[in-house]
């Protein structure tokens, strides 16, 4: 009895927020309008064929080359030097996932945020969102050793789906080596992932247990790499996980959206700046920070 009342509270939840980004869509249908039919190229996509991919698999690795991530990675390198690891703050009230970022971070002008708003990053973004990017949130993760043992972990470090929008793409940029002991990112390629039947989502998490009835141990992706390695994925169409470590992880990661989610613009920790005309900043630009084009 109540596992039917909570499949239909899931249910009944799930289009309530699909009618509620309709209404979203309409009241805000200007500026629906200049995102969705903004000129985009490319970006870092060499061919059409790998948007497609990234389409139909929910993931694309990319080369972000050393003139982009140099700079990142020295940033971020310097940030956890000054902070250490006491001065990052827990995410969500986990023990294991730490943001370094700060309110000065989120700067457009700060490293980080000029990353997250280089052009070419922008517009691959697009071509897969189908729209001008909105930047939801930028975070300089420091995954902690913890949760490794099954009974140990929570949250995130379980397979579970974001359900914000009806596209996303997170951008994930390892800072430092990750190798299996750092906890790398785990995620289903979209055709397995739309194996395991919405059901199995009451409430949120799946256990590996779970997940193992519906997908092949060879379907999982577990995306290690060196410093500067990146990959966008879509968590919202893919069942993802990660930092089940054993050693720490250190990893940026953007969030993009098309601005017209689930429950609005669902900007997270950010902004918005008050004045940035200082940075002389393109339409593409401003659009990725919310602002009127
Ligand atoms: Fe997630």
């Amino acid at each position: 009895m109540i596992g039917l009342r909570r499949m239909g509270g899931y249910f009944i939840g799930l289009n309530v927020r699909r009618l509620k980004r309709v209404a979203f869509i309409m009241s805000g249908h200007r500026d629906y309008r200049t995102r969705r039919y903004f000129p985009l190229d490319l970006g870092l996509a060499p061919s059409v064929d790998r948007i497609m991919d990234f389409r139909n698999f929910g993931y694309m690795p990319v080369d972000l080359g050393p003139a982009l991530t140099s700079e990142l990675i020295a940033a971020s390198e310097r940030k956890i030097g000054e902070i250490g690891v006491e001065g990052t703050v827990p995410i969500n009230g986990t023990r294991f996932f730490r943001d370094a970022l700060q309110q000065s971070d989120y700067d457009p002008g700060s490293p980080f945020m000029r990353f997250a708003l280089d052009e070419s990053i922008l517009n691959t973004v697009g071509q897969y969102l189908d729209s001008a990017p909105l930047i939801a949130s930028i975070e300089l993760i420091y995954s902690m050793p913890s949760g490794v043992s099954e009974d140990d972990r929570s949250k995130s470090q379980w397979f579970h789906r974001d359900h914000i929008g009806k596209k996303i793409a997170k951008l994930f940029v390892y800072i430092r080596d990750v190798e299996r002991q750092n906890g790398p990112l785990r995620f289903i390629p979209l055709e397995a992932s739309k194996k395991v039947p919405w059901w199995q989502q009451i409430p949120h998490h799946i256990p590996d247990e779970i997940m193992g009835k519906y997908v092949d141990e060879g379907e999982l992706v577990e995306y290690c790499g060196e410093a500067g390695s990146a990959v966008f994925v879509d968590t919202d169409r893919l069942f993802h996980c990660g930092s089940r470590c054993s050693e720490p992880r250190l990893a940026f990661i953007v969030n993009y959206t098309t601005g017209f989610n689930y429950r609005g613009r669902c900007i997270s920790k950010l902004w918005l700046p008050e004045n940035t005309s200082e940075h002389r900043l393109s339409r593409l630009q401003r659009l990725a920070l919310g602002q009127p084009s």
